[in-house]
């Protein structure tokens, strides 16, 4: 028997996605809010001893897809789910996974923990070892190939990835092999949530098509302060597995001479152009 794919409301694209290649039934559960802003969700599918996997991307508001993703864990098992996986494409709360200061939560500690719900949990590229230290039953998908064998048939001219940082560095050098680009790492440091400083080196961008590459994506900063070393570069494009993109972060990139924005679809937006669907295919 093929199991049921539940789809939570963050992940449209990429729970139809996978039930079209997969052939798996697609369960669309009522999802409403009760006026004073709790979560309404009913399943009216039978789940009787069936296998199944609850997709639902941590993406903003992570709070709001938390709720839903356990409530819709719960309600799957009660209505009689066999197995149970939890299919996560993007982990929020992954960055907090250290106490950098004392008396810090560690956050991602707690999502393990409360995903335990599932047999199982599946996520996408997550930020680091150590957030998936916590959790007793999880697999990792690697998506920085796919991310490598799009931008191949992009046409870019004399092309070079950069990873911003050494914590990217061995993800972008799988992309840049997939697509054949040279490849080239910065150091980086974080002064602030909004704020962080790149070393000084230098780049070899001069009429070159420059891809810089990461995990994440969220205020931009990064790719900013990356792009003040590739002066003379011919085209800068930014892409990364988890386009969160918040405030401004669009235009400021934009007007540190990005030209193209490319994400995956673990978080769903416009700029969302590679599926992961292949590479998560393989774990389910
Ligand atoms: C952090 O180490 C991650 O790999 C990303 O570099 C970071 O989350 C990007 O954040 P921002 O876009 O706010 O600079």
């Amino acid at each position: 028997m093929m199991p049921v794919l539940v789809s939570g409301s963050a992940s449209p694209m990429l729970s139809s996605e996978l039930s079209r290649t997969l052939g798996w039934e697609l369960v669309k559960p009522e999802v409403r809010k009760f006026p004073d802003g709790e979560i309404y969700l009913r399943i009216t599918s039978s789940l009787e001893g069936e296998e199944v996997v609850v997709i639902e991307s941590l993406s903003p508001p992570q709070n709001e897809h938390l709720t839903e993703l356990l409530f819709l864990l719960d309600l799957c098992r009660d209505l009689g789910a066999r197995k149970l996986t939890a299919l996560v494409p993007y982990l929020a709360y992954a960055r907090q996974d250290k106490r950098f200061k004392d008396g810090e939560a560690l956050s991602v500690k707690t999502i393990a923990r409360l995903l335990e719900l599932a047999d199982k949990v599946v996520v996408v590229e997550a930020h680091s070892k150590e957030s998936l230290s916590y959790f007793k039953k999880v697999e990792e998908v690697k998506c920085f190939s796919l991310l490598g064998n799009y931008l191949a048939k992009l046409g870019l001219r004399d092309p070079l990835f950069l990873s911003p940082d050494e914590g990217s560095m061995e993800r972008v050098r799988e992309a840049a092999k997939a697509a054949g680009a040279d490849f080239d790492c910065l150091q980086k440091e974080r002064l602030s949530g909004t704020r962080v400083r790149i070393e000084r080196k230098r780049v070899d961008a001069s009429g070159r098509d420059v891809v810089i590459l990461d995990d994440i994506i969220s205020t931009g900063g990064t790719v900013v302060e990356s792009c003040k070393l590739l002066k003379g570069a011919r085209r800068i494009w930014a892409c990364c597995v988890h386009g969160l993109f918040v405030g401004n972060a669009l235009e400021r990139m934009k007007s540190a001479g990005v030209s193209r924005i490319l994400s995956t679809d673990t978080i769903e937006s416009r700029y969302s152009k590679i599926s992961v669907a292949p590479a998560l295919i393989k774990h389910l």
